[in-house]
């Protein structure tokens, strides 16, 4: 299963990928307005923080301005993958850019009839938003569930791409279903790694340790 970091901070990129367990990053225009950057700055710095995939999400609601805006995009490094919105423009600029040979992750995803369109318009990933799901009161993970019965029916490459991660819970059931992609903030990616048996269990042997008065190096 593949990590992303949902982020435009650029320190916090900086940081998770020196751990070697990043795969990625997925970015949105708020997100953008959070780190208070000019967009296309930070893209570009984005893209050579990482070898993976960076979405880079236009704001055009139209086919032809998307393409517009995904032309400027994909200028800025081999690895930018075009985001764009799941509507019947979005899908149409997706076709054409996967035709292109382009990567698209198409977003804002809430139906698993969407996720079969951003399939057959060839997207390369799908990003169903499974947080913004849970708060409306429906199960985000049902509907990766379902996706990922329909890809698999049919074979399609689209990975995917889970968004709107907000804790834990959701990368685990994520993956127990299979699903290629977790997108999360960094602090659920470093919430992964804490257990508080951990560090208990790190400082009694710690403290059994420095009684034994030895060093290992
Ligand atoms: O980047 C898309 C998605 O991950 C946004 O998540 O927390 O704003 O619902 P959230």
């Amino acid at each position: 299963m593949k990590f992303f970091v949902d982020t435009a901070d650029t320190a916090e990129i900086a940081s998770l990928a020196a751990t070697g367990l990043l795969d990625g990053v997925t970015t949105n225009p708020s997100l953008i307005a959070k780190s208070g950057r000019k967009f296309l700055e930070v893209i570009a710095e984005i893209a050579g923080l990482t070898d993976g995939p960076v979405s880079a999400e236009v704001v055009a609601t139209t086919t032809d301005a998307m393409l517009r805006e995904a032309d400027v995009l994909r200028k800025i490094g081999d690895n930018i993958c075009i985001k764009l919105p799941l509507t019947m423009d979005g899908l149409t600029a997706c076709k054409k850019l996967s035709d292109d040979g382009v990567m698209v992750n198409v977003t804002l995803c809430f139906s698993a009839n969407q996720a079969l369109l951003a399939a057959k318009a060839g997207a390369s990933f799908i990003s169903p938003f499974v947080g913004r799901l849970d708060d409306i009161g429906f199960d985000g993970m049902t509907l990766i569930e379902d996706i990922k019965m329909i890809y698999d029916n049919y074979a399609f490459d689209t990975e995917i791409l889970v968004a709107s991660v907000r804790h834990p819970i959701h990368v685990l059931q994520a993956a127990k279903l299979g699903a290629d992609v977790a997108t999360m903030p960094a602090a659920v990616i470093r919430a992964l790694a804490h257990h508080p048996l951990t560090d208990k269990g790190l400082a009694m042997f710690m403290a059994d340790w420095a009684k034994t008065g030895q060093s290992i190096l």
